[in-house]
C-alpha cells in the first residue's frame, strides 16, 4: 500500500477441477481458486499482512515455510483456523530474496490438506537480487514450476496409493505443474528461470533435460548461491526449491525431466521409494525468434556463513521410525529450548533404511558436511530442507535470532508429509 506495507487476503475453500479436459471433475482444494494458490510477493524490509480466511469443511493451519518470523505467526499447528474463521499473522520481512512456499500445517492432517491442492509460492526480494543481471519478468522468462506427483482414480478423483512394502508414504504416477497435466511453456527468450518448488508428499525427483544439456544453479531454498553451480542434474526432496537458469535454442523443444534420483538406500528401498520412476516434467517451446537474455553472473551473493566452531550447542537428532530420537510428536511437549542469538551445531542423521529428509521452521542453515563430506554446490546456500538418506549424518549450523517466544514453539520435522502426520516431528521454543 505504498507504506511498505503488504496486505494479501487467502481464502482457503474446496473446488472442483477438470485436470484432464474430459468432464471428469476432481474434488480438490486450493487458496482462492480451486487448485494451488496465488503466488505472494514481498520485499525485504516490507511489513506483511495476510488475512486467511479457512472456507474449508475442516480446521487447517497455513505455514510460511522458510520465513523468519514470530513462532506465533509461523502457522504451524498451534495457529488452527476453525472452519469459517480468520487468521491475520503479521510480520516484517528480513531475509534475503529467496523462493518460499506456504501450506497448511494442521497436525496428522498435512498430507491430506497438501495432496488436495492447498500450496503456494511466496516470493521474496531484495536489492542484491535486482542489482544481479537474471531473468525476472513473472511469467515470461521467470516462472514458477510447481511440481507434485498425484494418482487419479478411473472417475477422476485423487486417490492416495500408497506402497505397503516401503514406508515412503503417496507417490502418485502422474505429474502436475502448477496443476497442469502434461504442461509447456513458451519461451520468448534465450534464458529462462525456473524456480523449482518440490510440493510433492513424498516424492524425491531428479531434475535435468531429455538432452542431458547443463544448467545453472542460482538459488536454493533460502536464497542465492555465493556462485552459480553449473549442474545436469539436481535432487530436490519434498519442500525444497531450486532456481536455474536454463538456455535455449531458438525453435527448439527441450523438457525438463525427472529420472530416478539417487535415494542412497538399498536397491529395494530405491525401487519402492520411487528410485526408479521418470517422468517428464516441463516442455519447453522456443520461439523462433528469442529476445537475448544476459549471461548468468558467476558471482551471486557474498557467502555469509556461520563459524560452527563457535558453537555453544550440538544437538543429535536421529530420525527413525515414527518419531525422532525415539520420540513422536507431541503438540504439549517442547522438545528443546534454543537461545536466541548463538550459533548450534545440529546433526542429523536418517537411522532407518527409508528416505527421510529434515526441515526446521523459521531460520535458514548452513550444511557443514553431509555423511562426513563436504556439501556438493547445490547445498552451498542457505537450506531450510535438507535430504536424509539412510546412514549418512547431515551436519548443520544454525542460528535463531530475532523472535524469541517461551510460549510459542517452532518445528522441525520430516517433510516426507505421512512421515510427519505420523510423528516424525518435534518442537522447541526461542528463549
Ligand atoms: Cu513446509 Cu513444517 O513445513
Ligand atoms: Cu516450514
Ligand atoms: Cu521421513
Amino acid at each position: 500500500d505504498g507504506q511498505g506495507r503488504r496486505v494479501f487476503d487467502l481464502l482457503a475453500r474446496d473446488g472442483q477441477r477438470d485436470f484432464h479436459g474430459d468432464g471428469r471433475t476432481t474434488r480438490t482444494a486450493g487458496f482462492d481458486g480451486d487448485y494451488l494458490g496465488p503466488t505472494l510477493r514481498a520485499k525485504r524490509g516490507e511489513r506483511v499482512a495476510v488475512n486467511v480466511v479457512n472456507r474449508l469443511g475442516e480446521t487447517t493451519s497455513v505455514h510460511w515455510h522458510g520465513m523468519h518470523l514470530p513462532a506465533r505467526s509461523d502457522g504451524g499447528p498451534h495457529q488452527m483456523i476453525r472452519p469459517g474463521a480468520t487468521w491475520s499473522p503479521t510480520w516484517t520481512v528480513d531475509q534475503p530474496a529467496a523462493t518460499l512456499w506456504y501450506h497448511p500445517h494442521p497436525h496428522g492432517r498435512t498430507e491430506e490438506h497438501v495432496y488436495r491442492g492447498l500450496a503456494g509460492m511466496f516470493l521474496l526480494g531484495d536489492d542484491r537480487e535486482a542489482a544481479l543481471p537474471l531473468p525476472r519478468r513473472y511469467g515470461v522468462d521467470d516462472v514458477p514450476v510447481i511440481v507434485q506427483d498425484r494418482s487419479f482414480t478411473r472417475a477422476g478423483q485423487f486417490t492416495k496409493t500408497r506402497n505397503s512394502i516401503s514406508s515412503i508414504g503417496v507417490l502418485g504416477d502422474t505429474l502436475l505443474v502448477n496443476g497442469t497435466l502434461g504442461p509447456y511453456l513458451d519461451v520468448t527468450t534465450s534464458r529462462v528461470r525456473l524456480r523449482l518448488l518440490n510440493a510433492s508428499t513424498a516424492r524425491v525427483y531428479s531434475f535435468g533435460f531429455s538432452d542431458g544439456r547443463p544448467f545453472d544453479m542460482i538459488a536454493g531454498d533460502g536464497g542465492l548461491l555465493p556462485r552459480t553451480a553449473r549442474l545436469d542434474r539436481l535432487r530436490l526432496s519434498p519442500g525444497e526449491r531450486a532456481e536455474i537458469v536454463v538456455t535455449v535454442r531458438p525453435g527448439e523443444r527441450v523438457t525438463l525431466r525427472s529420472d530416478g534420483p539417487d535415494l542412497g538406500a538399498g536397491a529395494l528401498a530405491a525401487r519402492f521409494a520411487g528410485g526408479r520412476d521418470r517422468f517428464d516434467v516441463l516442455q519447453l517451446r522456443a520461439a523462433d525468434t528469442l529476445a537475448p537474455s544476459p549471461e548468468v553472473p558467476v558471482d551471486l551473493v557474498p557467502a555469509d556463513r556461520l563459524d560452527p566452531a563457535s558453537a555453544v550447542t550440538t544437538r543429535r537428532l536421529e530420525f527413525l521410525g515414527r518419531g525422532v530420537n525415539g520420540r513422536s510428536m507431541r503438540l504439549d511437549r517442547i522438545d528443546f529450548a534454543v537461545t536466541r542469538d548463538t550459533t548450534e551445531v545440529w546433526e542429523v542423521e536418517n537411522v532407518d533404511g527409508t528416505p527421510h529428509n529434515f526441515h526446521v521452521h523459521d531460520t535458514q542453515f548452513q550444511v557443514l558436511s553431509v555423511g562426513g563430506a563436504a556439501p556438493p554446490p547445490e547445498l552451498s546456500g542457505d537450506k531450510d530442507t535438507v535430504y536424509l538418506a539412510p546412514r549418512q549424518p547431515v551436519r548443520i549450523a544454525l542460528r535463531f535470532t530475532d523472535h524469541s517466544d517461551p510460549d510459542v514453539p517452532y518445528m522441525y520435522h520430516c517433510h516426507l508429509l505421512w512421515h510427519e502426520d505420523n510423528g516424525m516431528m518435534g518442537q522447541f521454543v526461542v528463549v
